[in-house]
């Protein structure tokens, strides 16, 4: 039985890079360290009232040119975020409203990284069971919103200044999560597979609440009344807390596991695979997965030196260039995979 396919994607990030040398200029850390442990060079970041549903729509008009697909043919958007424009609603009916479709369904999930593996699941579901036919799925971040630096002009490279004492210890006190994180955005047009047993052939998805506090926001949510305080913003519980080497660690384990599992259960052989597609945390992180499963390198593509780390974007920013460089094409067999904040992991495997 054939799935549901990728047939057209895009992807867009905002302005101009910014390096780590920039991020040395706010807060304690450099080229050299970031480089070493995570293998990024440089990332994006949006500009104040960019949401990230903006940067959807040019991804998205990118991801329909390249399916030769009009927005009116879209009946289904799934739209990937751990950043949306506004707390509510979700930034799926926004996009949905910016390129002139409003009135289809339009789903906001919120897997964080691990984004992409449930939206292909969800995405063949909803192809199989008759109720889309053409679907716009989509990530994207703004990350900048919780950025722990002030000096946006310094890090842009529009001023050059000392920052304050303050303000660099405030930034210094959030450097293993600042550096990792960019903001984009990337789309997919998707449709049922025209090949016998193409398309998606099947996922393996996990959740962990007990492990939620590896990476999460402490305040700014329902749990407290008003759910946004000044105190809480002073406390800086607006920013992301995150276990950095737990989590590496984690990740590590628990990715080679559900690769060597899905495969185990679709009846698929490690070798058979042409492309591993990585969520782009760290580096280190896929080269460890790489060696435990003897991955040969060229089979587990990175772009993470160039944008960083950009949450639910990552997997289809990196699709979108494999496509587009001709490293994946028709027939191929993918295996996608990725761990993010939840924690919620998991790997799905399609046949393009
Ligand atoms: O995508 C969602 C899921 N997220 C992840 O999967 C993230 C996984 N974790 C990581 O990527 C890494 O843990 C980090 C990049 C966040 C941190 O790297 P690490 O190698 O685990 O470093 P560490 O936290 O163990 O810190 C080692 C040292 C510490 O200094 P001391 O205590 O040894 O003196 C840190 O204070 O490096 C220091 N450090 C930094 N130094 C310069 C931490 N961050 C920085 C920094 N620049 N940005």
């Amino acid at each position: 039985m054939s799935g549901v396919t990728i047939i057209g994607t895009g992807h867009y990030v905002p302005g101009e890079p910014v390096t780590n040398h920039a991020l040395a200029r706010v807060m304690d850390t450099s080229d050299e360290w970031i480089q070493t442990r995570t293998g990024i060079q440089q990332r994006y970041f949006a500009r104040d009232g960019q949401g990230p549903s903006d940067l959807a729509v040019e991804a998205s008009k990118n991801a329909l040119d390249d399916a030769g697909v009009a927005a009116s043919e879209i009946d289904y958007i799934i739209f990937a975020t751990m950043t949306p424009d506004h707390f509510f609603p979700g930034s799926g009916p926004l996009l949905g409203a910016k390129l002139g479709i409003s009135g289809i369904p339009a789903l906001d999930i919120r897997q964080q990284c691990a984004a992409m593996p449930y939206a292909f699941q969800l995405a063949n579901g909803l192809v199989q069971s008759g109720a889309a036919e053409t679907i716009l799925l989509v990530g994207a971040e703004v990350h900048s919103g919780f950025m722990p630096w002030t000096d946006w002009d310094v890090v842009r490279s529009e001023a050059e200044r000392e920052v304050t004492a303050e303000a660099y210890e405030r930034a210094n006190r959030h450097r293993g999560l600042a550096i990792i994180f960019g903001d984009g955005a990337a789309a997919m047009v998707l449709r049922k597979s025209g090949a016998p047993d193409g398309g998606f052939i099947g996922a393996e998805l996990h959740s962990d609440g007990d492990s939620f506090d590896h990476l999460y926001v402490p305040g700014c949510g329902f749990r407290s009344i008003p759910y946004v305080t000044p105190e809480a913003l002073a406390a800086e519980e607006h920013i992301p807390q995150m276990r950095g080497p737990s989590l590496l660690k984690k990740a590590v384990k628990t990715l080679s596991q559900t690769v060597k599992s899905i495969c185990e259960t679709y009846g698929v052989s490690q070798d058979e695979i042409d492309c591993f597609i990585a969520h782009q945390a760290n580096d280190r992180i896929n080269q460890a997965v790489r060696q435990a499963l003897r991955i040969p390198p060229e089979k587990i593509p990175s772009n993470i030196a160039r944008y960083g780390n950009t949450s639910a974007a990552t997997i289809g920013i990196l699709t979108d260039e494999l496509r587009r460089d001709g490293t994946i094409g028709e027939g191929d067999l993918l295996c996608f995979l990725a761990l993010g904040a939840g924690l919620n992991w998991g790997a799905a495997l399609l046949r393009l």
